[in-house]
């Protein structure tokens, strides 16, 4: 017999504004398929820790939850499975003055030259000249292997793609790397070939803007010692028993982005093989195999939390078979198999808002006409 399911109280009501861009200008150095907005994990945050807590994010992304909690003061616990997500969250949590990064481009001789090979692709979206200071850009960050070179290559990868004449590439797409078949369509449909576009003082503007909300060594106090692990988050190695006070989480939601081929550019910048964890990916177009991943999550995040801390599960719901899936649902019924003594259901909290802008819309059913719908399943350790 399945365990029945719990009744969980509901809360509904805008909790956080619906407009953009309204926190540190370092939430949106880079864009990531499916983050959440900064707004989710502040008001949990501030809801449930005070300063000096430990807030945890084992599905963390380009690091919305982890920078957060940083800069209300509290340390952070951050894994994915990818390690470009790891590093995303590592590289914005470790910023560096403007000065540091004007002095790191300065030192590079951009008429020089260069013995990397690259993958024929890239001459679709760049330039001959661009690309070659993109990779002399590539080989300096490389050997300097220091906080600046890192800082320096989490604003290069920000410009590698997308619409404006302020990325590195000619017209693709922001949010994703275009495959480059699609690209060649793109630059056929659109008569386009990529123009000289000068790397350095694109990387200035960036480095600006990111940068415009200060609190640099703020940030960098308390992230000195956050924790950065890269494991599939049903096992956190690193991560102690009852050591964590609030999670703050979103999963993938169903396979609703291929985050593998989604991020080749990056992958190729940052000299990644997506090879070494391609596998490990929770991508499943699969219900029951996705709670069946959700219940034995649940039981490591029982294990990970101290007494009376919460655990915060942002899903949203989707289209399966015809239907309109609620997902914080799925969750709760997970939590019921997953046979958890101590953590369990508070309220779920859920976020209504009118939308202004379609370009936010996606891995949810319902938001395409100007309203949108989020759920956070809220669990309490007992
Ligand atoms: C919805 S995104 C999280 C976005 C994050 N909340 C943010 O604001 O950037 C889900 C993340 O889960 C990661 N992921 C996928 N499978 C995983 C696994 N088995 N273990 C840990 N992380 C995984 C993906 O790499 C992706 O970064």
């Amino acid at each position: 017999m399945p365990a029945p399911l719990p009744v969980i109280p509901k809360r509904e009501g805008e909790y956080w504004t619906a407009r953009q861009r309204q926190m540190h200008s370092l939430h949106y150095v880079v864009s990531y398929r499916a983050a959440f907005k900064p707004e989710l994990p502040d008001y949990f945050i501030r809801r449930y820790t005070k300063a000096g807590q430990i807030v945890g994010d084992p599905f963390c992304g380009r690091g919305t939850t982890v920078l957060q909690a940083n800069i209300l003061g509290r340390y952070a616990y951050a894994n994915d499975i990818s390690p470009f997500a790891v590093w995303l969250t590592r590289a914005k949590t470790n910023p560096v003055p403007l000065s540091e990064v004007c002095s790191f481009l300065a030192g590079i001789d951009w008429e020089g030259s260069v013995a990397e090979s690259y993958p024929p692709e890239l001459l679709l979206f760049y330039h001959p000249k661009t690309l070659h200071e993109l990779l002399l850009l590539k080989k300096s960050i490389r050997e300097a292997e220091t906080p600046v070179a890192r800082f320096v290559a989490l604003l290069a990868v920000s410009r590698l793609h997308g619409h404006s004449p302020g990325f590195f590439s000619v017209y693709t797409m922001p949010q994703f790397s275009v495959p480059p078949q699609a690209q060649r369509r793109i630059n056929r449909k659109r008569r386009q070939v990529p123009e000289y576009r000068p790397v350095l003082p694109r990387l200035l503007a960036k480095a600006k803007a990111a940068l415009r909300d200060g609190q640099i060594a703020k940030i960098r106090r308390m992230s000195m010692h956050n924790c950065y692990t890269r494991c599939d988050a049903r096992t956190l190695y690193g991560w102690q028993s009852e050591s964590v006070d609030l999670i703050v989480t979103s999963p993938p939601f169903l396979n609703k982005v291929d985050y593998l081929a989604n991020n080749w550019l990056e992958y190729w910048f940052l000299d990644i093989d997506p090879e070494t964890f391609g596998a490990q990916m929770l991508q499943t177009a699969n219900l029951e195999e996705w709670q069946a991943y959700m219940a034995c999550f649940l039981q490591e995040m029982e294990r990970v939390l101290k007494p009376g801390g919460v655990c915060v599960i942002e899903a949203g719901d989707v289209l399966y078979r015809k239907q309109t899936i609620n997902l914080d649902e799925t969750i709760a019924a997970a939590l019921a198999a997953a046979g958890c003594r101590f953590l369990q259901p508070l309220e779920v909290l859920i976020q209504r808002q009118n939308f202004t802008k379609l370009s936010h819309c996606f891995a949810v059913t319902n938001n395409c006409k100007g309203t949108n719908t989020q759920r956070m399943l809220v669990l309490q350790k007992k």
